[in-house]
């Protein structure tokens, strides 16, 4: 996650929508990798920013536009069913042999449900944010939103969606998940 972070744009709607931008270009290198072995890699790294950005929309963008915006509860509703849809799929593709048809079938089918609900989110929360947020506000979201990340789990945990339940047991999560990757890591 580094290295994505280093160049981000310092204000909230442009940070996500680079995000969004870097989901679709590692959806593409898993899918076109050379051989099956080489979706490994890039695999982690989508799943893990698929978590992390995920999250930090759940503990900060959304309920924002919740409380605020009009129609607020609605939007947000529609918009964290997909987010639990897309880490249900998650977890089921996680379980699949890497190198197998049944994994790109899957992982296409994730793609474009993870590209529409980032258009939805661009059509209906950010210009609600860039319009009712002055540049200071902007700029102190992206920076929670890059602190959320930066503690977030590093896999989907589908029925984690709400802000609050995201405080409470993100953290553990994220331990959880850390330490399973390291020791995956280590036992090979
Ligand atoms: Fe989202
Ligand atoms: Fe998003």
């Amino acid at each position: 996650m580094a290295e994505m972070m280093i160049e981000s744009p310092d204000e909230v709607v442009a940070y996500l929508k680079a995000q969004h931008n870097l989901i679709e270009d590692m959806f593409d290198e898993v899918l076109l990798a050379s051989d099956p072995e080489a979706r490994e890699k890039p695999f982690a790294t989508l799943r893990q920013l698929l978590a992390a950005h995920e999250t930090a929309e759940e503990m900060l963008v959304h309920p924002r536009v919740r409380r605020e915006a009009h129609h607020g509860h609605a939007i947000v509703d529609a918009r964290l069913k997909e987010e639990h849809d897309a880490k249900q799929l998650l977890s089921q593709i996680e379980k699949l042999d890497i190198t197998s048809q049944d994994f790109i079938e899957e992982l296409t089918k994730l793609r474009e449900a993870v590209l529409e609900h980032a258009e939805h989110e661009e059509i209906d929360e950010f210009p609600y944010l860039e319009g009712e947020l002055d540049v200071a506000e902007l700029k102190r979201l992206a920076t929670a939103v890059r602190a959320a990340e930066a503690i977030a789990p590093t896999h989907p945990h589908p029925g984690v969606e709400s802000a609050k339940l995201n405080f409470a047991l993100g953290p553990v999560a994220s331990l959880l998940d850390r330490a399973r990757d390291l020791i995956r890591k280590v036992i090979g």
